[in-house]
């Protein structure tokens, strides 16, 4: 049951009311989440790997942090996280179920599940204690949750003084051109895949405009700034197809 606040919001290019949005987002992932890796190589031609190394060469992680990955799905941070930092530990959350079940299963043959927890959850109302990670980070999910204000202040909340938040999201490219070729591959290819892999054209048509729909570099560090992180900076990658975003809790 939705509670009617009559604020809307976008799902992907649909204007919908603001208390739908979560309940279609989870319905998104819960079709694709089983061929979510898959697809994940299929659209960006592996190219999310190098984005998500490209991540946490930036994070640079040190041993016995305690990471909170937030949208964390099937795992992908995670994994990574821990394969850099020895006596690491990290809690995946996410709001659907699924997508932890098929991650917790890459857990149990990578033998990784007592360094893990796999914890459902909304990143904008965290079930975690103030102050209780060292580092925060959130890959392609940020743009999928109803109000991101939200999400960057329980971000701030949950992250120890010191701590650190890191963002990986698509993003704007700054020329029109490339824009324009990347609209054409992305809105002609990528539902159609999503068909043809997953056999859910549909989920994929709303991943292609949802990326449309998030701000700029410049305007999302502005939002990370007025949630009171500080240092914040970015860096775009393949020429700001995506971005990586950085900020410190002082
Ligand atoms: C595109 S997947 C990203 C998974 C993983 N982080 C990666 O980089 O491969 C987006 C994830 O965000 C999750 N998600 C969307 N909105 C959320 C919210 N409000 N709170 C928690 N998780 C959310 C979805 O369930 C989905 O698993």
């Amino acid at each position: 049951m939705t509670q009617d606040t009559g604020r809307t919001t976008h799902f992907g290019f649909e204007t919908i009311a603001e208390d739908e949005k979560a309940g279609r987002v989870h319905g998104v992932f819960t079709n694709v989440a089983s061929k979510y890796d898959v697809m994940n190589d299929a659209m960006s031609l592996g190219i999310h790997r190098l984005w998500k190394d490209a991540m946490l060469d930036w994070l640079a992680p040190r041993p016995g942090q305690r990471l909170l990955d937030v949208a964390g799905g099937t795992g992908d941070i995670a994994f990574r996280f821990l394969a850099r930092a020895p006596e690491a530990h990290a809690t995946v959350c996410d709001m659907t179920e699924g997508m932890l079940v098929a991650g917790r299963q890459r857990a149990e043959a990578e033998n990784l599940s007592d360094r893990l927890d796999w914890v459902v959850g909304d990143a904008m109302a965290l079930p975690f204690e103030d102050g209780s990670f060292d580092t925060y980070t959130i890959s392609f999910g940020i743009r999928n949750v109803t109000r991101i204000p939200d999400a960057l202040a329980e971000a701030h909340r949950v992250l120890r003084p010191g701590g650190r938040l890191m963002v990986l999201e698509f993003s704007q490219l700054p020329n029109p051109l490339m824009q324009k070729a990347y609209d054409l591959y992305s809105f002609n290819v990528i539902p159609p895949m999503g068909q043809a892999i997953a056999g859910d054209r549909d989920s994929y048509q709303y991943l292609v405009e949802s990326i449309r729909q998030f701000p700029d570099q410049d305007r999302f560090a502005g939002m990370i700034v007025d949630a009171g992180f500080a240092n914040v900076k970015y860096r775009n990658l393949s020429f700001g197809i995506a971005a990586l975003h950085s900020g410190w809790k002082i």
